[in-house]
């Protein structure tokens, strides 16, 4: 059955926009009484509305009330949203002037929410992740990448990966696992960093491909985690093995995005320290380059060099980081509409950063409005896009259609 839902006081497509480099709001196309023709969860026409109508006599309308302005859904493409508990002390601790090392000697840091991650069950971890993604759902991302890497064994690894398989049937937002077991060498494992990856090569990635839970390895690239050197290896060895690479890089050192460069990963992430030697690095390949403004929002610390890296060519991705230690609010265009300000970033560049280059990130096509493409958008009650950006992230969607996403 057709139907054309319309009329939009804009439609914003994103369409014919380049992947890489700085844009201009001139360059956005934007369609004034706006309609979309669909038809079984696939996009066939974008245009204007009443031509669509006359095209099309017998498609059934639903019809839109007010001004509206339609978005294709937000794409996340860098989240730790499966896990349990919070780390509030840890917050109550950095505002009151406590460093990362002396938070993670009080109890605090990754190692506590891997505690807290490995106490609880597979079904709660589902139940707490699936009401996370419905939340973000809600506020227009439809696609949302999230990793493991609060399990840190064989076992708990699986379980954090099982339940974001799980989980994914059960939400109508698309769900991207990625293996973060190299997040720390956990505290618990008996051997060197170096054994530690080798025994994820050896015993962790075999079982993730068996059971097809995930094709994609991440790294925490930093002093107090993984270093360089040993990173090089592990992800070399992974893809080789055919998993797609993402790096967590450059966030308090420098180091990562170099590696991320040379095995020629997906995207690199962070990248909030990140100098003048990286952003050319980056700028010069075809990674994705990825901030994560909600990161320096929790931590106090500036924002990754975004307005540098599309000025000298990169493509810029913007994702949440949702987790519980550094990023806990997850409200992605909250965070991108903030950043934008102090980086001076165009709403062209904002909305692309949120969707088609974010996809770019993770391998898959979303985040366009074309013919052809699932159903994955998204309504805002305004009249004129670049109202969305001005409120900062406090207009939320009215509405938000998405094919059955997790079929495809
Ligand atoms: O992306 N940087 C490393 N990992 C996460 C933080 C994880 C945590 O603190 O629990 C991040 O910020
Ligand atoms: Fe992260």
């Amino acid at each position: 059955m057709k139907k054309i839902i319309g009329p939009f006081t804009q439609i914003l497509p994103l369409t014919g926009l380049p992947l890489k480099g700085t844009l201009k709001d001139e360059q956005l196309h934007i369609i004034p009484n706006g309609g979309v023709l669909v038809e079984g969860g696939l996009v066939l026409a974008v245009g204007d509305f009443e031509k669509l109508r006359k095209a099309d006599p017998s498609a059934q309308i639903e019809e839109i009330s007010g001004q509206q302005v339609l978005l294709p859904g937000f794409v996340d493409c860098h989240t730790h949203i499966c896990f349990a508990g919070n780390r509030a002390k840890d917050y109550a601790m950095r505002i009151a002037g406590k460093t990362y090392l002396e938070i993670a000697k009080a109890g605090g840091g990754i190692w506590d929410t891997v505690t807290q991650t490995r106490a609880a069950d597979e079904a709660a971890l589902v139940g707490s992740l699936v009401q996370r993604a419905n939340r973000h759902l809600a506020e227009g991302v439809t696609t949302i990448e999230v990793k493991s890497g609060y399990g840190l064994s064989l076992e708990e690894d699986l379980k954090q990966l099982r339940a974001i398989k799980t989980a994914s049937a059960q939400t109508k937002a698309k769900l991207v696992a990625t293996c973060l077991a190299a997040h720390m060498v956990p505290r618990d494992f008996n051997g060197s960093q170096e054994e530690y990856l080798q025994h994820v090569v050896n015993d962790l990635l075999p079982v993730i491909k068996q059971e097809n839970l995930t094709n994609r390895v991440d790294i925490f690239i930093e002093q107090s985690a993984i270093d360089s050197k040993n990173a090089l290896i592990y992800l070399n060895k992974a893809k080789q093995m055919g998993f797609d690479i993402t790096v967590h890089a450059d966030q308090f050192t420098t180091g990562g995005s170099a590696v991320a460069v040379e095995v020629g990963a997906l995207s690199a992430d962070h990248l909030e320290a990140s100098g003048e030697h990286e952003i050319e690095l980056l700028a010069d390949s075809n990674i994705v380059a990825v901030t994560l403004p909600g990161a320096s929002m929790g931590l106090g610390m500036p924002y990754a060099p975004a307005r540098k890296l599309l000025n000298a060519g990169a493509c810029l991705a913007i994702a949440s980081d949702w987790n519980p230690g550094s990023a806990p609010m997850g409200d992605l265009l909250m965070q991108a509409a903030v950043m934008s300000a102090s980086e001076k970033l165009s709403a062209a560049e904002v909305f692309a950063g949120l969707t088609f280059r974010a996809a770019a990130a993770l391998k898959i096509e979303r985040g366009i409005l074309a013919p052809g493409m699932l159903v994955d958008m998204q309504a805002y009650p305004c009249a004129d896009y670049r109202e969305i950006l001005y409120y900062q992230g406090k207009l939320k969607p009215t509405q938000v259609w998405t094919a059955d996403l997790n079929d495809f």
